[in-house]
């Protein structure tokens, strides 16, 4: 790998290039997966509409293309429909409005983005089940099913909107519950070896613990990767925004285990512990996503131990610009190739992921020192 971060700025100015052009078909839309090379458009309700228009807040930052800021905010602006539509809302309230509401708030303190994030958090609040101490997953996906005691490892990435609103409002009822949930995952998601369940189940009524599923893993003990890297970041921004040393522990674990089985490349396979037989396709967006998780780590350790968490970062970042970009590509809208959404479902694998492409960015932009998160 090379020591300076000149791939990082090469691979910044393709991506600004590529977005400029791959802006003008998909728009103010919201992209989810490619396909044949296409992105597929998936209605504001969907749980990935924040990370287009993140991906155009983080470049609009550096490159003040005002193009990409009309998008950006014409995207937040169709999102109000979404909380109006209100029943199809689950704890991805919190990708949603952080990558739109609170990234335009912190770039421009605009009060309309305050407003929205500030709804979309209570909207958020609102979803904690006191007995069991966890944010609602998910709302019913088909007629008569109850998922009301679905808690899942994805949601330690939402809790930021929650610190944020505190922060924002000076009340801190938004992070007691962010902690609450944090303390949750502690208990019943992050195992001795540092990999991680996908969902856990409550009795909504009692708050007790009754099963643990394997969701998008290949199995309930075995080891999602991107669930591994939700864990790592979300662990890790739980530290930043409290202090307490539980979650940075926790972050520190997750990406043992994750760092471990990383193949040569250093870009994981979409679950790490897979039987024979079972298709080892890579997941790209886990790779990006734990990067991003890594470089948060390094920045909240010192010395050795900070080299340590951010070359391994650089490392995975480096690999998926290397060997997984598709830049050049006219025939490719997505940045990076080879994600994998949901392997037991059947659902876009092998394919390139908007969350895949907005946390490489998010990835790079770390490293070239853009700016403040905008968890
Ligand atoms: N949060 C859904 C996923 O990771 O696919």
């Amino acid at each position: 790998m090379s020591t300076s971060l000149d791939w990082a700025q090469e691979a910044w100015e393709k991506t600004a290039h590529k977005v400029a052009r791959t802006s003008k078909r998909i728009g103010d839309r919201f992209p989810h997966a490619s396909v044949k090379g296409e992105y597929q458009l998936e209605p504001a309700s969907w749980w990935t509409a924040g990370f287009w228009p993140g991906l155009l807040w983080l470049l609009y930052r550096n490159t003040q293309d005002g193009q990409l800021k009309l998008l950006a905010e014409s995207c937040e602006v169709q999102l109000d429909q979404v909380i109006a539509d209100y029943y199809r809302l689950d704890h991805d309230i919190g990708f949603m409005w952080t990558l739109t509401s609170v990234a335009r708030y912190k770039l421009l303190g605009a009060e309309d983005s305050k407003r929205r994030g500030l709804l979309a958090a209570n909207l958020l609040a609102a979803r904690f089940n006191v007995q069991g101490n966890y944010i609602r997953a998910w709302n019913p996906w088909r007629e008569g099913e109850d998922n009301a005691g679905w808690a899942i490892i994805d949601c330690m990435m939402n809790l930021p909107l929650l610190h944020w609103a505190s922060t924002t409002t000076g009340d801190p009822r938004y992070k007691h519950i962010a902690v609450r949930h944090a303390d949750m995952a502690l208990e019943h998601f992050i195992r001795p070896d540092g990999s991680v369940n996908h969902i856990v189940v409550f009795d909504p009524h009692t708050g007790e613990k009754l099963e643990v599923k394997g969701g998008q893993g290949f199995a309930p003990d075995s080891g999602w990767s991107r669930g591994t890297a939700w864990a790592i970041y979300g662990m890790a921004l739980s530290h930043l925004h409290t202090g307490d040393e539980r979650y940075l522990h926790a972050a520190k674990r997750a990406a043992h285990y994750f760092m471990a089985n990383l193949p040569e490349d250093s870009v994981p396979h979409w679950d790490f512990r897979l039987p024979e037989g079972i298709t080892a396709y890579r997941d790209t967006s886990a790779g990006a996503c734990a990067a991003c998780g890594l470089l948060l780590i390094a920045d909240q350790v010192s010395g050795q131990e900070s080299s340590l968490y951010r070359e391994a970062g650089e490392r995975i970042l480096y690999s998926l610009y290397t060997n997984y970009g598709a830049w050049d590509s006219e025939t490719e809208e997505g940045l990076i190739l080879h994600g994998t959404s949901h392997y037991p479902e059947g659902k876009n694998i092998d394919v390139p992921l908007i969350y895949g492409d907005y946390y490489f960015v998010e990835g790079l932009s770390r490293l070239l020192g853009h700016g403040e998160l905008f968890w």
